[in-house]
């Protein structure tokens, strides 16, 4: 098992197209770290860098103490694993198990062995003798997953192994990767654009946007305390509603104010306005930190007033998304209750929920958290 550092790692393609830029990053020995993130983020070309599949144009990786940059991808000592399988077809999957141990000269009995406590580890041993075509999607990401624990690599690379899959085998796969690294304790790197794969996994969880690392930090505090719009708009399932406005101080309160919000902050947020009377500045709220008032009237200072436009039930709990005065939208997780459309209803907020972040600018385009003030990593 093995550590993997990142110093200053960046990925220019022909044409000057920065795929990932000025990475820096320690995983350490044992570890799951995710790399989450949108489409076109870096997460694949990050990890492909490691996995020595794509050269490294500036900066420093090492497994353990080794510096690997230009150490052939077999002497790295990691196995990867893909969202396409990548099985071999005419090959039964104790042969495709078999294969890298083969290829590496390991003595016969010694992968009859290893093959065999792989097979034993993921429920693989009824299906031995059958070949990639005769499993079911989910029998062959638990092959391409043996395939890849039999050589007792130092170091998992997994690039997405899960979106092949329908909803179900995917939580149940995602649940069998846990248990597997809690077993064998190999330090992880896992990628992957689902954020709930990517709190359920992670011991940390690194969230990337435009080859630039935003946040890399345990799932809950990523949560809790995101760094920015970008990573706070990213993880949470509707995303958090975002109300560009401003802190305000009247008659010996704070209060928030916009266009649809006018929030008094109860001291809560007072911290934020120092010795300034009034500053520009985003509010994030999460779906789950509203509550109805009920039928009450929205009391001032206290609620936000909107109107019901479509409920979605989701079983004990329903999203109900709503529009404000201006036509502005939110979205809001309550628990199941009778909700007709149309309504009007006044949401109350804790604010002590309440995120805030720096206005955009043209450098920090997504405006940095003013709770979050230690560098990040
Ligand atoms: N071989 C290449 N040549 C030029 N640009 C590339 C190449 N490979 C990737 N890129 C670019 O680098 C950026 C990062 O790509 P990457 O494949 O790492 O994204 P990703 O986060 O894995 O996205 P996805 O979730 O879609 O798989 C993208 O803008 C992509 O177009
Ligand atoms: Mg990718």
């Amino acid at each position: 098992m093995a550590s993997v550092t990142l110093e200053n790692v960046s990925k220019i393609f022909p044409g000057d197209v920065y795929g990932v830029r000025d990475f820096d990053l320690q995983i350490r020995d044992g570890e799951f770290l995710v790399l989450v993130g949108p489409s076109g983020c870096g997460k694949s070309t990050t990890l492909r860098m490691i996995a020595g599949l794509e050269t490294i144009s500036a900066g420093t990786l090492k497994i353990g103490d080794r510096v690997v940059n230009d150490v052939h991808p077999r002497s790295r000592d990691i196995a990867m694993v893909f969202q396409n399988y990548a099985l071999y077809p005419h090959m039964t999957v104790f042969d495709n198990m078999a294969f890298a141990l083969k290829m590496r000269k390991t003595p016969k009995a010694e992968i009859k062995e290893r093959v065999a406590w792989a097979a034993g580890l993921l429920g693989l041993e009824p299906l031995m003798a059958r070949k990639p075509k005769a499993l079911s999607g989910g029998q062959r990401q638990r092959v391409a997953l043996g395939r890849a624990i039999v050589r007792k690599p130092a170091v998992f690379l997994f690039d997405e192994p899960l979106s092949n899959l329908d909803a179900k085998l995917r939580i149940e796969t995602r649940a069998e990767i846990k248990r597997l690294h809690r077993e064998l304790g190999t330090t992880t790197i896992y990628v992957t654009h689902d954020q709930e794969e990517a709190m359920t996994l992670g011991d940390r969880v690194c969230v990337m946007c435009d080859g630039l690392q935003r946040q890399c930090a345990p799932p809950l505090e990523i949560y809790r305390n995101p760094a920015d719009r970008f990573v706070a708009g990213f993880l949470g399932m509707p995303s958090m509603n975002f109300f560009e406005g401003h802190l305000e101080r009247t008659d010996g309160q704070i209060w928030f104010d916009n266009v649809d919000v006018r929030l008094r902050t109860e001291g809560a947020l007072s911290e934020w306005l120092g010795s300034e009377n009034r500053r520009d500045i985003v509010a994030g709220i999460r779906p789950e930190s509203f509550q109805f008032n009920g039928s009450e009237a929205a009391s001032e200072g206290k609620s936000i007033s909107a109107t019901v436009q479509i409920v979605e039930p989701l079983g004990s709990q329903m999203d109900v998304y709503l529009v404000l005065k201006s036509g502005a939208r939110i979205v809001c997780r309550v628990p199941a209750q009778s909700l007709a459309e149309g309504k009007s209803v006044a949401l109350r907020v804790d604010p002590e929920e309440i995120h805030l972040f720096e206005p955009r600018t043209a450098e920090e385009p997504y405006g940095r958290s003013l709770r979050v003030e230690e560098e990040l990593v």
